[in-house]
């Protein structure tokens, strides 16, 4: 088998690259290692900036976003019972929109599949070769025997668990990480969400998040141990502690019912640099990871496979300055969102190690933004997602 770029990875990254790509007359095939099912039955993330809803427009896949994705304006932060809403529109004159990564990907798939695009689900032994070289292949295998796609590059759109990543030589890359002590436990329920906007709380009991996927359908976190087990946290148990960290007149709105879903997520912010290597380019979680707490990911993930389009299709039409500085133009906005989730998250969760003092900054941060435009707007600007280097 041979295409012009073969992608592995069938996740928001992959799924949008190939996209894309076809809009751009390059040819593509994807290889997943997981079933399409599997892959649909991830829960993730739901705030998308302008740039995410722009690039899924251009790919030609935003039809049911448009239906269906929630215009937000603003958000809210609350410390303690103290409330401040971050006008978004406002302060920069954008909005985000609230639509889940699991109806991204459902959107990318249907639209690939009705391309009538290639993409080999449930592929295992997957392999990049010779991406150092002129001629790289992806292989894997299936049915009992070994398949081969020749190409032209390389996309690792594999995610942080990836193989591309980790099939490089020993320093070929230089990696930044930090891994917080602590994890986010997640509950997504068909009840009514407590507020209209998203509201982030901070508090001696931690970190809370009250998001949504729909008017009826809420998402929401809490901050817990590392070592904490999902055995431990009964539905009931969760809806007490989320009442405790909740604002007073939140709590009060708050819906219970039944958890469709529920998980323990790790914190990490991490990058790997460059994000190419020869003929293989990385994009997406496979290249950097955030802590959830800017609605990043998603986001940072699009930008790149958004940048790699067109790099890509540059060098089909003749020029290979798009391919020569796409790691160093992705890396410039990927340190930027690195930068704004983990100072977001520094400020909104409580470390083994916050202390009392600790405590009192966070607290003398949120009053400076309750005090200051010009802190909610740099507030704003990040959360809205920086403008794509030109
Ligand atoms: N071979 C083929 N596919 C693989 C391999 C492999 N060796 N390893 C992983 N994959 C697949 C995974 O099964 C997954 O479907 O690559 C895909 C990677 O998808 P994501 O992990 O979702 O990463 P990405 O597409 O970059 O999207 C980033 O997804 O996980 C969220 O929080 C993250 O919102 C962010 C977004
Ligand atoms: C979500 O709705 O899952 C969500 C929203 C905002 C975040 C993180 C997660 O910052």
């Amino acid at each position: 088998m041979r295409t012009q770029v073969a992608i592995v990875g069938a996740g928001p990254a992959g799924l949008l690259l190939g996209a894309l790509l076809h809009r751009a007359g390059v040819a593509n095939v994807i290889v997943e290692q997981r079933s399409a099912e599997h892959v649909l039955g991830r829960i993730r993330a739901g705030v998308l900036e302008q740039v995410t809803v722009d690039l899924l427009r251009e790919a030609g896949v935003a039809a049911r976003l448009a239906e269906q994705g929630l215009p937000h304006d603003g958000f809210e932060l609350s410390f303690d019972a103290t409330r401040l809403r971050i006008d978004l529109q406002a302060l920069t004159g954008r909005h985000v929109t609230v639509y889940g990564q699991t109806e991204v990907t459902r959107d990318l798939m249907a639209h690939r599949r009705d391309a009538g695009l290639t993409t080999v689900y449930a592929a295992e032994q997957v392999q990049p070769q010779g991406c150092d070289g002129a001629r790289p292949a992806v292989t894997w295998r299936q049915g009992g025997r070994e398949h081969r796609l020749q190409a032209d590059f390389i996309a690792g759109c594999d995610g942080f668990h990836g193989v591309c990543r980790a099939s490089l030589p020993a320093g070929a890359l230089s990696t930044f990480e930090k891994v917080y002590p602590f994890g986010w436990l997640g509950v997504l329920s068909d009840t009514p969400p407590v507020s209209r906007e998203l509201i982030y709380g901070a508090g001696e009991r931690g970190f809370t998040l009250a998001s949504m996927r729909s008017p009826t359908r809420s998402r929401y976190y809490l901050q817990c141990p590392l070592d904490d087990r999902l055995q431990a946290w009964s539905d009931d148990a969760f809806w007490a502690e989320l009442k405790r960290r909740l604002p007073p007149d939140a709590a009060a709105q708050l819906v219970t019912g039944p958890s469709i879903e529920k998980s323990i997520a790790p914190l990490r912010s991490f990058v790997a640099e460059p994000m190419r290597f020869g003929r293989l380019f990385l994009a997406g979680d496979a290249a950097h990871i955030v802590p959830p707490t800017g609605a990043k990911g998603l986001n940072l993930a699009a930008a790149d496979v958004g940048l790699l389009a067109r790099c890509l299709a540059e060098h089909y039409g003749g020029s290979d300055a798009g391919i020569d500085h796409y790691s160093a133009r992705a890396l410039a906005r990927v340190w930027k969102a690195e930068r704004f989730s983990w100072w977001f998250t520094s400020l909104m969760h409580r470390f083994p190690d916050t202390g009392a003092f600790g405590a009192r900054m966070q607290r003398a941060e949120f009053d400076y933004l309750c005090s200051s435009a010009a802190a909610q707007t740099a507030l704003a600007e990040n959360y809205v997602g920086l403008p794509l280097a030109g």
